[in-house]
């Protein structure tokens, strides 16, 4: 007989009744379902026991977490359960050297297909359920919530408190009041996230995007950019300082004065008070500090040239830079990198403060 006749026949003879590998095995699948179990909950006491979060500041932190690990644990068994049977079955099952017989002649098991298209159909509607559930509550319109306006731009974070007419670079928030951040871009995709709020939401040039938050937790955390955006994408951190209601107020009066009791007029809020803004103020506003160091404005970016040093100071090669920054690229850095649109946003007045002010800031 040869090999092939003799494969033929075994076909003929159709699926044996036992298999003889696990012949002599009492119980096999009630020992599967023991050492499933047993793996599950190692599985399940390892995923609860790393700590998977940064501190957590928000209303909606603790439901996201929690939200988080229900579905750690629902994802412990189902993936014990496929290793198991993978591995048992690679062991038990795997072919003696020399068989090159093919396996049973198997035809569905309808069943088995029954339980394993249901089982896992009820678990992801009850977790999509559940996400829905802590969705809606998280995103809930509060009462009494403060607009803070926010603005991504290659490669610095701006805020705006439009009810107080401020505009700063630091996101100063009072603890435990609902926040409703507004969110946009001047140029290119970014995302506005603090890790300790959990809540992260693109920013989309020709969009506002919208989340809620309530901070619960005093500290300072870091505004980060989780979107790659450009060359200075990892430069983008800021930080969010979580104050009581108290201090928050001293800090909106200093600004107010700072600011001499009206907004910046760069930096795209504006708004009806127009007076005229110092060139430090627009060199912040407009974000020139994410990327150059600028010594007068205690600016310390790397992404650009540093413009307290520059060699050809004059005011025309200064507007010329800002308007076309590729007309000229200084050694050492690339074209393509400062945004193309400052021409735009700034208004003649407001370039012209921004060239002086440069000058006059060379060390
Ligand atoms: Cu902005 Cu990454």
């Amino acid at each position: 007989m040869t090999e092939r006749e003799r494969v033929e026949a075994d076909e003929a003879k159709g699926p044996p009744e036992t298999d003889p590998r696990i012949a002599g095995e009492k119980h096999p699948v009630a020992r599967m379902i023991g050492i499933g179990i047993l793996a599950s909950l190692v599985g399940i006491a390892i995923t609860l026991w790393i700590d998977w979060f940064p501190d957590n500041a928000s209303t909606s932190a603790t439901k996201i977490d929690n939200l988080y690990d229900v579905l750690l644990i629902c994802s412990v068994p189902v993936f014990v359960l496929v290793m198991t049977i993978a591995i048992y079955s690679v062991v038990r099952f795997r072919a003696k050297p020399g068989d090159l017989g093919d396996g049973a002649p198997i035809h569905g098991n309808t069943r088995l297909e029954i339980v394993w298209v249901s089982i896992p159909f009820i678990m992801v509607t009850l977790l999509a359920i559940y996400g829905w559930w802590v969705l809606d509550d998280i995103e809930a319109k509060q009462s009494n919530a403060m607009v803070v306006n926010v603005t991504g731009q290659q490669f610095t974070w701006s805020f705006e408190y439009p009810s107080e007419k401020v505009q700063t670079k630091e996101l100063v928030l009072p603890v435990d009041r609902p926040i409703e951040f507004k969110i946009q871009s001047k140029d290119v995709i970014h995302s506005f996230w603090v890790p300790q709020f959990r809540l992260k939401s693109d920013a989309v040039p020709g969009l506002t995007t919208q989340i809620r938050v309530t901070p619960n937790k005093e500290g300072n955390y870091e505004v980060v950019c989780a979107e790659l955006c450009g060359i200075g994408h990892a430069t983008m951190r800021q930080f969010a300082r979580v104050v009581p209601a108290n201090e928050f107020d001293r800090w909106i009066s200093d600004q107010k004065k700072a600011a001499g009791g009206g907004g910046t007029s760069g930096g795209g809020g504006g708004g009806e008070n127009e007076a005229a803004a110092s060139g430090e103020q627009l060199f912040s506003a407009n974000g020139c500090d994410g990327c150059h160091t600028l010594a007068a404005a205690g600016a310390t970016g790397k992404v650009g040239p540093n413009l307290g040093r520059l060699e050809n100071a004059d005011a025309a090669f200064i507007r010329k830079s800002i308007v076309d920054p590729n007309a000229e690229i200084e050694k050492g850095f690339k074209p393509d990198v400062m945004p193309q649109n400052f021409g735009e946003q700034l208004s003649k007045e407001d370039l012209d403060a921004l060239v002086k002010y440069l000058l006059e800031s060379q060390e």
